[in-house]
């Protein structure tokens, strides 16, 4: 199974991963942000996460989609962005990602949240989203409240980053499937203006 967008394809990981992986995630400025990413990043931290994630997309049930973001003019893993925690039963699940520092703002995320999202509400039937980010952490904050996502509280010191060792507040956000559709046309043309417009830069 994979997702398809303009720019990007978003599929299952595999092995030969590693090395962007690495690059990506390997990197402090991205790691930072994330709770158990350990600092430096080795080969073995991606095969082991990349075996890890296969066996999940390999489950009869699946509770788990971590997709690899592949660029599809360089065919290289972008980042990640993945489905956790889904409960059938209340229908709801939790998303993360992150994205190599040197695909930041270029609306990347927002790209490969709109499929995923709509995966997540249409094919999984979710009713809302979660997530959450540290109090710190602009990007994703603004990342967040930009998809439509609605702030629902505080949780005191509640991640440890492994990378840095700093425990950090968490802000958490929740995303209901009828106001993710209501929005979903305008960050759409809001998303292809971006895009003409880095487009016209290049
Ligand atoms: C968070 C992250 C995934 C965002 O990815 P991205 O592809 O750069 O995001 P986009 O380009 O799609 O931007 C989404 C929105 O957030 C805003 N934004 C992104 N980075 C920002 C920053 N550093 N400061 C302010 N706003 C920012 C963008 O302007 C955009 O809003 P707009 O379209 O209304 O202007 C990326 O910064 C990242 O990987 N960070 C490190 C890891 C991380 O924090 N992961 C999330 C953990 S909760």
């Amino acid at each position: 199974m994979k997702l398809e967008t303009k720019r990007l394809i978003l599929r299952k990981p595999k092995i030969s991963d590693w090395k962007d992986i690495v690059e990506g995630i390997g990197d402090l400025e991205v790691s930072k942000n994330l709770s158990n990413v350990p600092y430096p990043y080795k080969k073995e931290d991606a095969l082991w996460w990349i075996k890890k994630t296969i066996k999940k997309w390999n489950k009869k049930v699946q509770e788990d989609y971590s997709f690899m973001i592949e660029l599809k003019s360089e065919k290289k893993a972008i980042g990640s962005l993945g489905i956790h925690n889904l409960d059938n039963f209340n229908k709801i699940c939790t998303t993360g990602s992150w994205l190599n520092q040197k695909y930041h703002r270029k609306g990347y995320i927002t790209e490969a949240k709109i499929v995923v999202n709509e995966f997540a509400f249409n094919k999984l039937k979710m009713r809302k989203m979660e997530t959450g980010a540290f109090v710190d952490n602009k990007a994703s904050n603004a990342t967040q409240k930009s998809i439509g996502y609605e702030y629902e509280g505080l949780r005191k010191k509640h991640y440890l980053s492994k990378s840095t060792g700093k425990i950090h507040d968490e802000n958490l956000y929740g995303l209901m499937k009828e106001d993710w559709k209501k929005n979903l046309p305008k960050l759409k043309k809001h998303l292809e203006e971006k895009i003409k417009k880095l487009d016209k830069k290049k």
